[in-house]
């Protein structure tokens, strides 16, 4: 039988690959039933604490809100981001990985980063924990505004460097944040593991979005961000309804009451 990691490999080529952030159980278990693949990603930290980047995350919010995501998975791939300052080195990494692993029981752990952090890839993977790419537009190391990456002939190189690289060392799949379109396509068709685009077009294996973004919870601007639907909208129909009823006293009824 295939592990459930292969499973999701075998998606290239298949079928697009649908994948979505998740930080705690309730939206977990909805979103489950549609999913190949849920993040527990590191975007809570501007996403639920409102936080200027995702470098002030902790392990610990980490392991906290991944524990309670579990809860809601019984079918997709649960991958967690390692937070910043947690993969410095190989060693570091494989204990705080292993903890994450033991703590949450993810699938597997997403990293940012490719040249930079191979040794500590290799080393993660020969101790049997899936890992996840990510490259672009990586969030723990860029200041400032997000732009697409890869028009340059140097990013470009880069990026294509990377991929390989980091299917090399035996990642499972690789995010690609903001990576201009035709890169997307060329990397795509060069690696044997599936992309996962975020802004890269739909020339990637799948997609993964924020799913306080799709769901109209976030008023985000982003470029690449959809609101397939307006959960503020709903959120403010039902509190108002319940709002009504208390002030007119019609709420709670015998039916209500003990
Ligand atoms: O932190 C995150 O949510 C991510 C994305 C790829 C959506 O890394």
């Amino acid at each position: 039988m295939l592990s459930k990691i292969n499973v999701f490999k075998s998606k290239k080529n298949k079928s697009k690959i649908v994948c979505l952030t998740a930080y705690s159980k309730n939206i977990a278990k909805i979103i489950d039933k549609h999913t190949d693949l849920i993040l527990v990603g590191d975007s809570l930290g501007s996403v639920l604490y409102n936080f200027k980047s995702t470098r002030s995350v902790t392990l610990d919010m980490m392991i906290k809100h991944s524990k309670s995501t579990r809860q809601g998975i019984s079918n997709s791939l649960m991958i967690v981001d390692m937070p910043f300052n947690t993969y410095n080195n190989p060693t570091q990494a494989l204990n705080n990985c292993k903890k994450i692993m033991k703590l949450t029981k993810c699938d597997g752990v997403k990293l940012e980063g490719g040249l930079k952090i191979i040794k500590t890839i290799k080393l993660l993977v020969k101790n049997k924990i899936p890992v996840m790419g990510h490259l672009g537009i990586l969030p723990q190391s860029t200041k400032g505004k997000f732009k697409s990456k890869g028009k340059s002939t140097k990013e470009k190189k880069e990026i294509i460097r990377d991929s390989k690289l980091l299917e090399e060392a035996g990642v499972f799949s690789i995010v690609l944040e903001c990576v201009e379109k035709k890169l997307a396509k060329e990397i795509t068709n060069l690696i044997s593991i599936p992309t996962i685009g975020i802004g890269s077009s739909n020339n990637c294996d799948g997609q993964v979005l924020v799913t306080d973004d799709i769901l109209g919870l976030t008023d985000s601007k982003i470029k690449f961000v959809k609101k397939f639907t307006n959960l503020q909208h709903a959120i403010n129909l039902g509190v108002k309804k319940f709002k009504n009823q208390v002030k007119l006293k019609k709420y709670p009824t015998k039916k209500y009451s003990y």
